[in-house]
């Protein structure tokens, strides 16, 4: 079990550091190299996705990464970006099924911004496709034509998925609903988009292969509706980049804070590169103020899906919410009448728990 780790900027060391901590105590033959990537790779080597990084992060089997980026480097040439690193890195793995946890412990009801009888509880997971779609389609552009008589611009992006694709993504979904509730839900508009007819097509094939997962489709606009009307229908959604990207977004509003929220990106063959939803905190690093569940959290996807290491995995996740039971709370999560502790406390009750 060899692991990448990757703690980049800002916040980024602070929170790997209690992640490795809640790693190493686990008593797994874990293998844990580090390397950089992200702004602190730019400041050492001139560029953000190094070659001794590109090396480690094609041989380890997983990628534990904190955050990149951060104001100073914010004037640099694009190629140059932190940013950089991170698109370069999941595009040079192949990363293309990004699997998103929305999850409301009950002792955090009350930091969602839906009515605690309706969030409280929550767990699912968005299976979101990363690597094609509208984002990617060629051809694409912007020009002036000759439309009904004038000159105008125009604008115009394709759509387009290919069949190899869709399956990948659908058979990562399906076995990840067969390690949750057993219960799939496609999300498309093939009312409107020759596409996501291929999608919905190629779902129910695919559905063939997975008897005990009960699959639904639902229309796009229906599944950002129901996301805050009902959230707790669901178990796992799986859908395209553009539609993942923003039902993405939605469903982790509904958790109230982003420092509880791990990501993981994997390839064809579980390799995946875990990491916290959030960015680098520019504005509280250094200060011992960083929420680090967020990353042990990702840190427990990571046994889940690379490992297949399940029990180790829930171990992690119920000693992250024996510490919320217990009252610890980060600032991002603080209400009165809990108990406000630092990233490194934070650590330590996650370890005793
Ligand atoms: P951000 O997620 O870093 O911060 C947004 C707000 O949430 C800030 O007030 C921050 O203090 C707070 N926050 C974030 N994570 C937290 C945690 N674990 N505990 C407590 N509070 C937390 O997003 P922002 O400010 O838009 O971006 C800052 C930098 O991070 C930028 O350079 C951006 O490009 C980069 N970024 C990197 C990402 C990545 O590495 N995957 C993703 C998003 C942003
Ligand atoms: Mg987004």
């Amino acid at each position: 079990m060899k692991i990448c780790v990757l703690p980049g900027d800002g916040i980024g060391p602070e929170i790997m550091a209690q992640a490795i901590r809640v790693l190493n105590a686990l008593g797994l033959k874990l293998e844990m190299e580090e390397a950089l990537l992200g702004g602190c790779a730019v400041d050492a080597t001139g560029t953000p996705y190094p070659e001794a990084t590109q090396k480690l992060a094609r041989e380890a089997d997983a990628l534990l990464l904190g955050a990149v980026g951060g104001p100073q480097w914010d004037s640099l040439p694009r190629e140059q970006r932190p940013e950089r690193g991170l698109l370069g890195i999941r595009k040079d793995l192949g990363l293309f099924a990004n699997l998103r946890p929305a999850i409301l412990y009950p002792e955090l009801a009350n930091a969602s911004s839906l009515k605690p009888e309706i969030v409280s509880g929550l767990d699912i997971l968005i299976v979101r496709e990363l690597t094609g779609d509208i984002y990617f389609g060629q051809p694409r552009g912007i020009e002036v034509r000759e439309v009904e008589g004038t000159q105008q611009r125009v604008g115009w992006n394709t759509m387009i998925y290919a069949e190899y694709e869709i399956r990948r993504i659908l058979k990562v979904a399906f076995e990840a609903a067969q390690k949750r509730g057993k219960k799939l839900c496609s999300v498309d508009k093939m009312n409107v988009l020759e596409c996501t007819q291929l999608w919905r097509d190629i779902a129910i094939e695919v559905s063939r292969d997975y008897p005990d997962v009960e699959l639904s489709h639902m229309l796009v606009d229906n599944a950002a509706m129901q996301l805050v009307r009902a959230p707790k229908q669901f178990d796992v959604m799986v859908t395209g980049n553009m539609f993942g990207d923003i039902l993405s977004d939605e469903a982790s509003m509904l958790t109230g804070s982003i420092g509880m929220l791990p990501s993981a990106s994997l390839d064809a063959n579980n390799k995946g590169m875990y990491e916290p939803s959030h960015g680098s905190a520019p504005d509280i690093a250094g200060k011992d103020l960083a929420n680090p569940l967020a990353t042990i959290l990702s840190a427990a996807m990571m046994l889940r899906y690379t490992f297949n290491h399940e029990e180790a995995a829930q171990r992690v996740e119920a000693a992250v919410r024996k510490v919320l039971a217990q009252g610890f709370r980060t600032g991002d999560i603080y209400e009165p009448g809990t108990q406000k502790v630092g990233t490194r406390a934070m650590g330590d009750a996650v370890l005793a728990a």
